[in-house]
């Protein structure tokens, strides 16, 4: 049964990239340069298209990523989150948090895929962003993505929030391991954190939001993020299909003015924002 569903999964990845592959190479010869650039981003990604510096980083990271895999150690977790689309936590379930005992093996199963991670890689190289701030470290992978193309392509940096302590505690060694002084955690649940973070980073440039998929919770921390946004910047989110919650606070997110071009990859949903630029918003299903 686990095989049969891993099974259909990965067709339907396939398929889903193979279609996706189809459009973006249409849009990038689009006479919205945003778009071009963006379809050629995304068709980067796919084909891994890569300098040797970035080689060494992906490589290293990837490294770490198997270490994990490997990893049956047990970490003790409080997740401040919705946990799985079945469990219906409640505010007061999500605000006290639930202690778990899992192992290093299983946390990194909830770490974004290589691809993705990638994509976020190749974001970043193409726009440099100099403040970004990521919802949601868990163990650092994507962090250590985001913030290896900021060290490289912005000298950038990236503020990543994580409410459990055990995962900061293991993400900062695995930033200090792979040499990535330029990544700042901040220890503790979103709601409690995020207008201090921001006010102190002010403006920032781009945001990936990874954690905490409920549908109030994810558009409070969207307005709340939004007017210290630079009047350009990009806000990633994952998971907008993950449950009818997350698809209602991304199609309330979708009508916001400020966003001027919106690429659906149905699990990620990136948002361009254009503060002063008042074009009418264009969205892109890919
Ligand atoms: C999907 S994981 C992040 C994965 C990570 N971005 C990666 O790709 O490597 C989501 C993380 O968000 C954290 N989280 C969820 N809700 C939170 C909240 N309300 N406050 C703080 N942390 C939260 C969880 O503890 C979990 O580690």
């Amino acid at each position: 049964m686990k095989y049969t569903k891993s099974f259909i999964r990965f067709i339907f990845w396939k398929f889903w990239l193979l279609r996706a592959w189809t459009r973006a190479r249409v849009l990038k010869n689009d006479q919205d340069e945003s778009v071009s650039i963006f379809a050629n981003v995304f068709l980067n990604t796919i084909r891994k298209k890569l300098s040797i510096e970035d080689k060494i980083w992906v490589n290293n990271i990837e490294s770490m990523r198997k270490e994990f895999k490997r990893d049956y150690s047990e970490v003790i977790v409080t997740d401040y989150g919705a946990g799985s689309p079945n469990l219906n936590r409640t505010d007061s379930q999500m605000h006290i948090g639930q202690v778990l005992s899992t192992t290093v093996s299983s946390m990194n199963s909830s770490s974004q895929s290589p691809f993705w991670s990638l994509l976020l890689y190749k974001i970043i190289s193409q726009f440099k962003p100099k403040t970004a701030l990521e919802l949601g470290t868990n163990l650092g992978i994507s962090a250590a993505y985001q913030g290896a193309a900021l060290t490289i392509y912005s000298s950038g940096k990236l503020i990543s929030m994580e409410g459990s302590a055990s995962l900061i505690e293991k993400s900062r060694k695995h930033f200090t391991y792979l040499g990535l002084i330029n990544i700042e955690t901040v220890e503790g649940r979103f709601s409690d954190n995020l207008s201090k973070v921001l006010e102190d980073h002010h403006p920032i440039d781009y945001v990936f939001i990874d954690g905490h998929h409920n549908q109030d919770a994810l558009v409070n921390y969207f307005n709340t993020i939004l007017p210290h946004l630079s009047n350009k910047s990009i806000i990633i989110i994952d998971d907008i299909t993950w449950s009818k919650g997350m698809k209602l606070a991304w199609k309330k997110i979708n009508n916001n003015e400020n966003i001027k071009l919106i690429f659906n990859l149905n699990k990620l949903g990136v948002c361009f924002i254009d503060k002063d630029n008042k074009v009418q918003q264009r969205k892109i299903k890919l």
